[in-house]
């Protein structure tokens, strides 16, 4: 076989074989085939599509281009989340121990920001000493023991999306269904776990803006995850609002805490949180329904055993023994918080909310350049939400920053993402638009 003829017979619209797609992903993990060759087939598959067995043949060649994670001497269900990334999405922070709590196993192989949204991986770089890159055996055990371990994409799980997902982010050929659906369950599938549930963002803070994308997205993967062997549901949630009150990376670890200690809990963040955790509890048959889900994780809050799940796995993995009790003793802090005003009085109508991860990238908590070091202290806190009244009295947010001149630039940008009108506005109901299963 040669690549080029594959990367033709793609180019022409042709259907590609079981063998020709492992062909060429296992050419890609081995580093026979070119970054050259691999822009060309991806570019092609950008324009033409996959059609539903190509998807499942890509899926599963890039799941077995390395290690499969073996869980089978646990007793539970080996569980977990994938959002396909939001502005003040901390639910991984919270939905981890919540469903260890629960009894589920959580092996969560999380990423960093992406675009304008903010990565678990960089929220909990943000604790010292928390290593979110142990070996295999200190992962292995953290789950084991613990119940959950959140860290960063190991170098023997799917190796061949790592090759394929950095030359698709230089080449434009990220935003397609059938390869955003193999990148994703190629390593979710490699974690060996027996069921997933996908947070679909959508909305103008979310990769998938429309709701038909969305839809469409989330049945492709759905079905294929399915079809793979790994029990999958996912529920589509609002993005065009920024999640919960904060934004930016030791900030959102704070929320997440107050949350798990049951202290200023955002409501919209609560509904989305509870949502998938309790789909995760009724597709792993922890919980018969999604009515008794919910009451076992409101036991698992309010005994304050899924902050305690949060504590061990902080300090299973080198972080501070009393991370919990006192994260501000341990976060770092910025130089200036100080809130920002709107110029005008009035209702939110809406929000650019793209725009609001653009400006935490401003005050360098998110990268412009992949290995650029962060500012885990900066960002956004008490974030106003769509229907609050803006006034001399209540702020668009309070910005964390560094520098005076960092602090004005993002009050121009923050003004900017807000709009504001005379008529209250209903404020927005149930952020959990969908499931689709
Ligand atoms: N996240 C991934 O892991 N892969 C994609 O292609 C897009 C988002």
């Amino acid at each position: 076989m040669l690549p080029q003829e594959i990367i033709r017979k793609k180019r022409n619209n042709r259907r590609l074989s079981k063998d020709e797609i492992e062909f060429f992903v296992d050419g890609v993990t081995t580093g026979e085939i070119t970054d050259g060759q691999t822009a060309a087939l991806t570019m092609a598959i950008c324009l033409n599509g996959l059609n539903r067995n190509e998807i499942i043949h890509l899926t599963k060649a890039m799941r077995d281009s390395g290690e499969i994670l073996d869980w089978s001497s646990l007793k539970g269900p080996v569980v977990d989340k994938h959002s396909t990334g939001g502005v003040g999405d901390k639910v991984s922070l919270m939905l981890a121990p919540m469903i260890a709590a629960c009894g589920a196993y959580v092996p969560m192989i999380s990423g960093r920001g992406l675009g304008a949204t903010g990565g678990t991986l960089d929220k909990f770089d943000s604790i010292p000493g928390y290593n979110t890159s142990p070996d295999n055996e200190l992962f292995k055990k953290t789950v084991a023991e613990v119940g959950c371990a959140v860290i960063g994409q190991t170098q023997t799980l799917a190796p061949a999306d790592k090759k394929i997902y950095a030359v698709r982010d230089v080449c434009g050929t990220v935003e397609s269904i059938p390869l955003i659906t193999a990148s994703i369950l190629s390593k979710k599938l490699a974690a060996g776990l027996d069921c997933l549930v996908l947070d679909l963002k959508c909305g103008n803070g979310a990769f998938m803006e429309h709701m038909k994308d969305a839809v469409t997205l989330a049945e492709t993967i759905v079905d294929v995850a399915n079809e793979s062997g790994t029990k999958t549901a996912a529920v589509i949630t609002d993005m065009n609002q920024v999640l919960g009150k904060n934004v930016g990376n030791a900030l959102e670890v704070i929320e997440a805490v107050d949350f798990l200690k049951g202290k200023e809990v955002d409501s919209r963040l609560y509904e989305v949180t509870m949502a998938l955790c309790a789909e995760i509890l009724t597709l792993s048959k922890l919980a018969p329904n999604l009515k008794e889900a919910e009451k076992a994780l409101l036991q698992a809050l309010k005994s304050g055993r899924a902050l305690q799940k949060f504590q061990d796995m902080i300090t299973a993995l080198g972080g501070p023994a009393d991370f919990c009790k006192k994260p501000e003793k341990y976060l770092p802090k910025a130089a200036i918080i100080r809130p920002a005003y709107a110029e005008t009085e009035g209702y939110v109508q809406s929000m650019i909310t793209r725009n609001v991860g653009l400006s935490v990238i401003g005050l360098k908590g998110g990268r412009i350049r992949p290995e650029q070091p962060l500012d885990y202290a900066t960002g956004f806190s008490d974030f106003c939400q769509i229907g609050d009244y803006l006034s001399k009295d209540k702020p668009i947010a309070v910005i964390h920053a560094q520098s005076e001149q960092d602090f004005e630039q993002a009050e121009r940008e923050l003004r900017l993402c807000i709009r504001l009108g005379d008529k209250p506005v209903k404020k927005r109901r149930n952020p959990v638009i969908k499931k689709i299963k």
